[in-house]
C-alpha cells in the first residue's frame, strides 16, 4: 500500500508573500511526496480560504466533490 502524505498548515510570512513561496513549498512538498513513492498528496482549507484555493488549484490539486469529511472533538 503507498504512502497518502498529508499537507497541514502551509504558511508564507506576511512579508513575502506573492512572490511565489507558496508555489515553490508546494513544488518542494510534490518532489518529496515521489521520492518516497507515494500515492497522493492531501489537504483541508477552510472554505471561506479563497486564495489558498486558488493557490492549490492553480498547482494541480483538485477539490473532493465525493466525500464528506466528519471530525469528533475530543477537547
Ligand atoms: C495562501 C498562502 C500560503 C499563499 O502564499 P504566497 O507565497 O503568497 O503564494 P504564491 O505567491 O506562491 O502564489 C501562488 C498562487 O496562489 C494564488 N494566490 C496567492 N495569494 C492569493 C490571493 N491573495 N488571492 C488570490 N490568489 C492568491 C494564486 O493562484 C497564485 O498564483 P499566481 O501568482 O500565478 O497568481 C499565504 O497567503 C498564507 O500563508 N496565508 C495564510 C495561511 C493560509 O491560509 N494557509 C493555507 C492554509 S490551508
Amino acid at each position: 500500500m503507498k504512502r497518502v502524505w498529508v499537507l497541514n498548515d502551509l504558511f508564507v510570512e506576511e512579508a513575502y508573500r506573492n512572490r511565489g513561496m507558496a508555489g515553490l513549498l508546494l513544488n518542494a512538498a510534490a518532489e518529496f511526496a515521489k521520492t518516497t513513492d507515494a500515492a497522493r498528496i492531501i489537504l483541508a482549507t477552510q472554505a471561506s480560504n479563497t486564495p489558498a484555493q486558488s493557490l492549490y488549484e492553480s498547482r494541480g490539486y483538485c477539490r473532493d466533490e465525493a466525500f464528506y469529511h466528519y471530525t469528533l472533538s475530543l477537547a
